[in-house]
């Protein structure tokens, strides 16, 4: 076995002291008297990466995580000696290097505070058993320090105490803290002294972090293999620190806006008759959708890129009648291709060389679900563009909208560690290496390959991808969920928990398997998790089919019309969504913010776990007690709308909020400026002339931003787009707000039905772009309504 511990009590082997120092352009070289080399790569002024070698040389660079358009370049570089260190200055860090042993310490450059120090460094373990290196690193930890991040661990959202294990596994009915699970994303924000950084452990292989269990006061990492390889990122802000790895590790296009919409699934809805009548019963019962899935039952005995012709006669026309009442079409494909000489995507891999092999040389067979399969190297970069290949008939050809890749951990039955065997070769893009380093990069270059195939075909409109295993970047190429979870109260907690670890993990654009995959649940469980979901970015219902049932008719008319009525309001929040997607987009900025995200400041944030802010300005707690008639909650600092009320009150502290079954507590930022479509039944079903824009009143400034396109295809890159930029500013007897435009897209919106809300004062005086208004248009149904022209420049609304 090797140690999976970092402070073993034999074999650790540290760093000596270092003889030379040199320094290329952006990078600078430490070299110790035992030949270790520290190389640190001044990548902006607040991320630095730290890289080590036992061997004097440094292996190929082969970053699958790192995409080639992240931000790069500083301000500052400043190097000195001194007489124990190497002091390394830019504009917002500052890095000494310890002469006599190689130990890190950064310091902010703004106030000289310490942020983050090594406890032994950078460490080795010699490992004869693998013939190599387990490399290691340890960092003090203070006592009031926090951890947040790594992926999809289904465990409190504080990392504080655990340790947890890297390595992708399929884990069906994985339960609170089953680790590892599906993904695997090497990264944690620390929070300490009210300043977060980030740590991204770019290492592939098998690997480690230990956050204060091992020992109280040490946070370590380590891998079975390859290199310590890490990469710093400042804040202090902690959206700042995740902005800057998604940055690093890549942002993903602007999904089409259909992908946003309420998505219903099943293993599996066959044959047509059953997917039609679930699409008819939607329309019927007036619920919005936009897509419905096919799991592995539509192929032909599981084989992929096939259709079974019995269940599917004529799977085009099918695909397009589905288009027609507004579904679109999305299809599992798996990585597993069955063994067989007759089928064609066999031939072709088999013909062409491109599935894996064992070291000993014949390919690695493994069992999934069409029995004995054969595995793409994805890895190769020319297995990547066969693959994509393959998509052209379901997405061109068919009229397929999105690709889910599932089982590509890869995923292998009947086996005890669930994947192939260690010994597993790969090209991993020219560089050979074993399934130990390929393991957890091997679904996301499945769902790069996909990606690229959906893209390509589906050109001009946008792709979809959906992906079960990830490392990360892979947000890169497609959205996510959490996998096989379980019908009941405590996977409600996961998923809530799960969604927003993996905002804070780079990869916003994820969901549960609502109501549970395996099992079934009851009516008010079922009601709770569409009410967490119709926050979520990813929002499909999904189930085993071996439970029962889970459409939103399932259970009770009461149960439809709370589920409607909550996917009804997911379809009235899209421009606001897409809004927050599209600032993701640009900026890396999460879709959903946990509280210590929010206000990292405020201690009470900590260690909360239930609530979370949806863009920027909503803040949402599920509920997550069967017989709840509301729940006790933390709301962040600043002053919130109620938003079924329009009650104010004063953040800061915990309370009680009201929540029966046909609610959740649901707050809106004061000065926030929220756009709202009517309900559609689908995604552009309707043309929208007139859009909602809720205004809740302020004492003082916010701003807010509505992004719009055409919903689909690559025009918004070329300027054909339209953003408004709201201000408001408001004051005891006035508010004003004030609209500016940029981009040249028009869409069909003609007038703003303006809501306001909480406004202290009775209007008197309106001016619109400088010119006076009749009262007339004022309405008072609940609360002030007045409908104006979308191009307004400034509304001023006063008392006077
Ligand atoms: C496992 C997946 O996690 C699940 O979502 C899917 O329904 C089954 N495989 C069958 O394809």
């Amino acid at each position: 076995m090797i140690t999976n511990t970092e402070l073993t009590q034999k074999g650790n082997v540290f760093p000596s002291k270092i003889i030379s120092f040199s320094k290329d352009v952006d990078k600078i070289y430490f070299t110790t008297e035992d030949d270790v080399v520290l190389q640190i790569t001044i990548l902006r002024d607040s991320v630095l990466r730290f890289r080590y070698t036992t061997t004097g040389t440094f292996a190929r660079e082969l970053p699958y995580a790192i995409t080639q358009h992240a931000s790069i370049g500083y301000n500052e570089l400043d190097i000195e000696e001194e007489t124990s260190f190497y002091v390394i200055t830019t504009s917002k860090l500052i890095c000494k290097v310890s002469k006599k042993d190689l130990k890190i310490k950064l310091y902010d450059r703004a106030d000289g505070s310490l942020i983050n120090e090594d406890e032994l460094g950078f460490h080795w373990e010699d490992s004869y058993e693998f013939g190599g290196n387990i490399v290691k690193m340890s960092k003090v930890s203070h006592d009031a320090e926090s951890y947040y991040g790594l992926g999809d661990k289904p465990s409190h959202l504080n990392l504080k105490g655990k340790r947890f294990e890297n390595w992708v596994t399929d884990s069906y009915a994985y339960g609170k803290d089953t680790d590892p699970i599906y993904k695997t994303i090497p990264f944690y924000t620390g929070l300490y002294n009210k300043k977060a950084y980030g740590i991204f452990f770019d290492n592939t292989f098998r690997s480690y972090f230990d956050f204060g269990q091992e020992r109280r006061n040490v946070t370590s990492f380590w891998a079975q293999g390859g290199e310590m390889n890490y990469y710093f990122i400042y804040g202090p802000k902690m959206t700042d620190v995740v902005e800057y790895y998604t940055d690093l590790t890549g942002k993903p296009d602007l999904p089409p806006l259909w992908a946003l919409g309420f998505h219903q699934c099943k293993w599996s809805y066959y044959p047509e008759s059953k997917v039609k009548d679930i699409a008819a019963k939607f329309r019927e019962l007036q619920i919005p959708c936009d897509a419905i899935y096919l799991d592995i039952d539509y192929m032909e005995g599981f084989r992929c890129f096939t259709w079974n012709k019995d269940y599917f006669p004529d799977p085009k026309r099918m695909v397009k009648e589905l288009e027609e009442d507004g579904f679109k079409t999305v299809a599992i494909i798996d990585p597993g291709i069955k063994i067989d000489k007759d089928y064609w995507v066999f031939k072709e891999g088999l013909e062409n060389d491109y599935f894996c092999k064992r070291a000993d040389g014949p390919y690695v067979k493994g069992k999934v679900w069409p029995g004995e399969c054969y595995f793409p190297d994805f890895t190769n970069p020319e297995v990547r563009e066969w693959w994509s290949g393959l998509f052209k008939e379901l997405i061109e050809d068919i009229g397929v909208k999105g690709i889910w890749n599932d089982m590509n951990e890869p995923a292998v039955m009947e086996v005890p560690n669930k994947t192939f065997p260690n010994d597993v070769r790969h090209n991993y893009d020219g560089d050979p290496c074993s399934h130990r380093k390929a393991h957890n990069i091997y679904g996301m270059q499945m769902a790069r390959a996909t990606h690229h195939g959906v893209k390509k075909f589906s050109h001009p409109k946008r792709p979809f991808v959906i992906t079960r295993a990830a490392y990360s970047g892979t947000q890169r190429y497609t959205s996510t969920w959490t996998g096989d979870n379980i019908a009941n109260w405590e996977h409600l907690w996961i998923a809530n928990i799960q969604v927003q670890r993996m905002a804070m993990s780079g990869f916003s654009f994820a969901g549960s398997d609502i109501g549970g995959f395996a099992e079934q649940p009851h009516g008010e469980l079922f009601t709770r998790w569409i009410q967490l979901g119709t926050f979520h970015p990813f929002f499909r219902v999904h189930s085993s089919g071996d439970h029962g049932d889970q459409e939103p008719w399932t259970f009770d008319e009461d149960v439809t019309d709370i589920v409607r009525k909550f996917i009804e309001f997911r379809y009235q929040l899209l421009p606001y969504l897409y809004t927050a997607f599209w600032d993701y987009t640009e900026k890396g900025v999460p879709l959903i913010q946990s509280l210590v995200m929010y206000d990292q400041e405020d201690g009470n944030t900590h260690y909360r776990t239930d609530e979370f802010i949806y863009g920027n300005k909503i803040l949402v707690c599920p509920v997550l007690e069967p017989n709840a008639k509301g729940r006790r909650m933390y709301v962040p600092r600043g002053e919130w709308y109620n938003f079924w009320t329009d009650e104010k009150i004063k953040g800061g502290k915990e309370m009680w909020v009201d929540a029966d079954i046909d609610s959740m507590p649901i707050f809106i930022k004061e000065g926030s400026i929220i756009p709202k479509y009517p309900v559609q039944q689908h995604v552009d079903e309707k043309k929208i002339e007139e859009i909602v824009l809720d205004i809740y009143y302020k004492e003082g400034k916010e701003n807010s931003q509505f992004f719009d396109d055409s919903h689909d295809g690559y025009e918004y890159t070329r300027g054909r787009f339209c953003l408004r930029t709201f201000k408001l500013t408001g004051r005891k007897d006035q508010l004003i707000i004030q609209q500016h435009k940029e981009g040249t897209f028009a869409s069909d919106c003609k007038k703003f039905k303006l809501q306001i809300h909480g406004l202290p004062f009775e209007i008197k005086n309106i001016q619109l772009d400088n010119q006076t208004k009749s009262l007339e248009h004022l309405q008072i149904n609940g609360c002030l309504t007045m409908i104006i022209e979308e191009n307004f420049a400034e509304l001023d609304l006063n008392a006077k």
